[in-house]
């Protein structure tokens, strides 16, 4: 079964593309096979950030039914192991996805035969964000160390945390408590502590239940673009009071330093990690990928790596 990663976050140019293209990379180079995929329909841009053309075939061929199946879009990078479905010729924005198109590309994501799959986000919180972001139990938010991005993310939890609880309130029957709970949650302005206390008020033998799905949906959290001069502990400081509001379990996985060398590489259509293999940036998203592959860095894994 292949790891899926939705990589999404509140607000655009926090940095997922670059991470996700990163990552990608550095986990092909541990000798996974990893397929990035550009969700971010009328403004892809992944396949520039690897140093690519725009491919012919993606994510457009596969809802047009010019492919037989969503694997065969999946175009060869220049790193060995590393793939991209490209978005590049939808000609919509991701809002606009029909309902039906949508279940047909979370459900052929979920069969797709990769070790990782990497779901690079467009910004905002509309249903069809949320639902991509929601296509794995795990998924990571980018933010920056800035108030008004970390309030975007905290907004941005919230929204997917609230719309996790219907789906599961739908799909275990029980509708009706949703129904009658609906005006209630709509006063609750989507804070989860009051969400969850309205629903129990109504179900209190559902506590157990909620708690236990609830808790099964991991957020892993990264801050970009992080300059010296901000509090080191602010990604803790955030993980923690994630973990005291919500019953799902946050993970602060590190902090990407601000290097304005990355846009230089996007420039020159080189990957950065490749440009720029000795920077802290770059340690630093060498890290994050050791800590989602559960590997613990050594130092053999700067070494190889590059
Ligand atoms: N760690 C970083 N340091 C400096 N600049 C960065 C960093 N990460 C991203 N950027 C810059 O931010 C821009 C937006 O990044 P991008 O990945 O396209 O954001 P998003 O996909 O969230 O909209 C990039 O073009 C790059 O120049
Ligand atoms: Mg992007």
């Amino acid at each position: 079964m292949a790891e899926i990663y939705p990589i999404g976050g509140g607000k655009g140019g926090v940095g997922k593309s670059f991470i996700t293209a990163s990552l990608g990379t550095l986990i092909a180079k541990w000798g996974k096979k990893v397929v990035l995929i550009d969700l971010d329909l009328g403004a892809s841009n992944l396949h520039t950030l690897l140093g690519m053309k725009s491919p012919k075939i993606g994510l457009n061929s596969f809802l047009n039914k010019t492919v037989k199946n969503l694997e065969s879009t999946a175009v060869p990078t220049m790193i060995p192991n590393l793939f991209l479905i490209s978005s590049f010729h939808c000609y919509m924005e991701i809002a606009n996805l029909f309902y039906a198109q949508k279940l047909k590309i979370i459900d052929a994501i979920k069969k797709l035969p990769f070790d990782y799959i990497l779901l690079d986000l467009g910004p905002g919180t509309n249903f069809n964000t949320l639902d991509f972001f929601l296509t794995s139990k795990e998924g990571i938010l980018i933010c920056t160390p800035e108030p008004t991005s970390i309030e975007n993310s905290f907004r941005f939890i919230k929204t997917v945390y609230f719309r996790k609880l219907k789906q599961m309130m739908k799909k275990n029957t029980f509708d009706s408590l949703f129904k009658n709970t609906s005006s209630d949650l709509k006063r609750s302005g989507n804070n989860p502590p009051d969400i969850i206390e309205i629903v129990l008020k109504h179900a209190p033998e559902k506590e157990e239940f909620l708690r236990n799905k609830l808790s099964e949906f991991k957020f892993k959290l990264i801050f970009n673009q992080f300059r010296n001069n901000i509090d080191a502990t602010l990604g803790d400081q955030f993980e923690s009071i994630c973990n005291r509001h919500f019953y799902s379990i946050f993970q602060f996985l590190g902090n990407i330093s601000y290097d304005s060398r990355i846009h230089d590489a996007i420039f020159s259509k080189i990957l950065y990690i490749h440009k720029y293999p000795h920077t802290q940036s770059a340690a630093d998203l060498k890290k994050i990928t050791a800590q989602i592959m559960s590997k613990i860095p050594s130092a053999s894994f700067a070494k190889d790596m590059l």
